[in-house]
């Protein structure tokens, strides 16, 4: 055999692979899985027939075009279905932006921490990441997101609600920021947890809807996902909302039938059953609640969280909690050195996760 193999690209050396979730055990005591932010619903009837019916045909390639999807997206949003792209989850979406906008040489920007695939797919496309980190308070810091912008930057991501931390960014001083981006600099706002937000008006105003956002200003794109609220995470479907050409260029970069056609009809059968399903992400939304205050009744330090997961940031202590609550029951996900992420789950789960944070506070 030779001693040679073939040239991969130089920018592939050192990516940090995507880690998923830790799975619950199979097999051992009950374990919840709480390390994914998923949605710990079953598929709801109407959903699952859908897909059962679609199982049937899937000899077949899918609808390229997603073309029943695109429609009831465009008019349940109310924008042209040329603004319009779906893709495999939000995350292959993000990847396609990234091939359309940035290579070698130019810069991409988001804040630290945020969604772990954000640097992964950023230097699989040959970008440099330039990290901004967290406010104190675990917020995006957008004015030094602002004086990071230099000629090379091409792509800005700005996760709302963010990911690990839950927390947000108000209007006042998002729409700042976005004026302060020069028009040829595309921002994302990746928008994957928008239906669990209920922050009140605060001071700097709502947390803003992205589409409102992207109307008036064309390089700003949104993404948005089934995944989450609408419960379909295993379908892999997402899309964004943008102007051309960013639209177009989404078209070019799309993997040829990446949605599936069961994705595609569980995602027309979800819209149809929003209400059902945002009654759900109430649920989750009132557990939310009960397990931040719960934690903070324990003592803890919880960033107010507007998704469905839970930020406690507890530095050298990180891998030992998260062993604690795996050795309960609860299976959470781990930043080692920094913090844990819990998702909101059912109930019981909830229970089992706030039981290991007392006992492990009391210990401490
Ligand atoms: C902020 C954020 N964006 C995007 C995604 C990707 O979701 P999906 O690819 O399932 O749509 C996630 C998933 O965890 C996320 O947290």
């Amino acid at each position: 055999m030779s001693e040679t193999s073939p040239k991969l690209r130089a920018q592939l050396e050192g990516i940090p692979t995507y880690k998923p979730g830790k799975p619950a055990a199979v097999g051992g005591p009950v374990a919840y899985k709480l390390s994914s932010n998923e949605n710990p619903y079953p598929p709801l009837p109407g959903v699952l027939e859908s897909v059962t019916a679609a199982a049937g045909s899937f000899n077949r390639y899918p609808d390229m075009m997603c073309t029943a999807l695109m429609n009831e997206l465009a008019d349940r949003f109310g924008v042209p279905v040329s603004h319009l792209s779906t893709g495999t989850g939000s995350v292959g979406v993000a990847q396609q932006l990234l091939q359309a906008t940035s290579g070698p040489g130019d810069e991409v920007i988001y804040a630290w921490r945020s969604f772990e695939a954000y640097p992964i797919i950023t230097q699989i496309s040959g970008a440099t990441s330039v990290q901004v980190p967290l406010t104190p308070g675990e917020v995006h810091d957008l004015d030094a997101m602002a004086d990071a912008i230099t000629d090379r930057t091409r792509l800005i991501f700005v996760c709302n609600p963010n990911n690990p931390t839950g927390t947000v960014v108000r209007r006042a001083e998002l729409e700042r920021f976005l004026d302060r981006v020069p028009g040829d600099v595309l921002v994302v706002l990746d928008e994957a947890y928008r239906e669990f937000i209920r922050a009140a008006e605060g001071e700097g105003g709502a947390v803003p809807d992205g589409v409102e956002l992207y109307r008036e200003r064309p390089n700003v794109c949104v993404l948005r996902t089934f995944s989450k609220a609408y419960g379909l995470a295993g379908l892999r479907v997402g899309f964004a909302i943008a102007h051309e050409p960013v639209a177009a260029a989404l078209r070019k970069t799309a993997v040829p039938f990446g949605v599936s056609q069961l994705a595609q009809e569980a995602a027309i059968a979800s819209l149809r059953a929003e209400d059902e399903l945002l009654g759900r992400v109430g649920a989750l939304v009132c557990e939310r609640t009960r397990v931040a205050e719960g934690l903070r009744g324990q003592g803890w330090t919880v960033p107010e969280t507007q998704a469905n997961f839970v930020w406690l940031r507890l530095g050298d202590r990180t891998v030992e909690f998260a062993a604690a609550c795996e050795q309960a029951g609860a299976v959470v996900r781990p930043f080692p050195g920094e913090g844990v992420r819990v998702t909101i789950g059912e109930p019981e789960a909830n229970d089992i996760f706030l039981k290991a944070a007392d006992s492990f506070r009391k210990d401490l």
